[in-house]
């Protein structure tokens, strides 16, 4: 099926939230970090200008910045709105309010905007819809990332994760998934099924982080080469 951009909600996080739900330390971002279905998040656009590494993978990158900056304003009322309809399922004391949300989510979507051509034509932003075999090396990165999506849309299923899950764990040394909840925010049921199918030959830990926006969504999954 071919990826709509009329089906998708693009939202996007920066780099601050990603170092707190990936505990990335300040040697972990001199690595070299691949972030799997990174969308309209600002980490790229900002680890560029601190001159660290990163290539974003996402399906939404086949699109024109016009395009996706369409559908951002498209959506974002509708994202909006449904929070302020959940407000019980979130924990508000980083970010305050409704209004703060807002305000951090659109600077950080629209700084991702401002750097998407130049990031193109540098291949920092490549379109690409997983599981499919991506174009890079064995052990091409350091880290692998994933921000709400993997585990998130547990409805994926898991032998869609076992083959993203695979094909990351290709290309790269060591994997971090945040959060590791569905969007019911329940512990994703893929969890155990994921560490039953890949704990011979990998080292999976379920890591305690400083990052809590969905309730009770602080753990990340990380997985290892043994
Ligand atoms: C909720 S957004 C998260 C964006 C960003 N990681 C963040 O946390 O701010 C989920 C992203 O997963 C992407 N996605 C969906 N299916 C995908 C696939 N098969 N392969 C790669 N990315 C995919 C979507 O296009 C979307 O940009």
């Amino acid at each position: 099926m071919p990826f709509e951009l009329s089906t998708t909600v693009p939202w996007g996080r920066n780099l601050n939230e990603y170092r707190a739900m990936f505990n990335l330390r300040d040697e972990d971002l001199n690595k070299r970090i691949v972030s799997v279905g990174d969308g309209p998040a600002s980490f790229n656009a900002e680890m560029t200008q601190l001159r660290k590494n990163v290539v974003s993978i996402d399906p939404i990158y086949k699109f024109s910045t016009a395009e996706l900056r369409q559908r951002i304003m498209e959506t974002k009322d509708v994202v909006i709105e449904q929070t302020k309809n959940n407000l019980q399922k979130f924990v508000w004391t980083k970010i305050k309010t409704i209004e703060e949300l807002a305000t951090i989510r659109l600077a950080a979507m629209n700084h991702f905007l401002e750097d998407f051509e130049k990031g193109k034509r540098a291949f920092r932003y490549v379109d690409h819809e997983m599981p499919a075999r991506t174009a890079f090396g064995n052990a091409s990165f350091d880290l692998g990332l994933s921000s709400h999506f993997l585990l998130l849309y547990s409805q994926l299923g898991l032998d869609f994760h076992l083959a993203t899950l695979t094909e990351m764990l290709r290309i790269c040394n060591q994997v971090r998934i945040f959060p590791i909840l569905n969007l019911n925010a329940e512990q994703s049921e893929l969890v155990a099924d994921l560490i039953k199918h890949l704990e011979s030959d990998f080292i999976i830990e379920i890591v305690n982080v400083d990052y809590e926006f969905q309730k009770n969504g602080n753990q990340m999954l990380q997985l290892t080469h043994k």
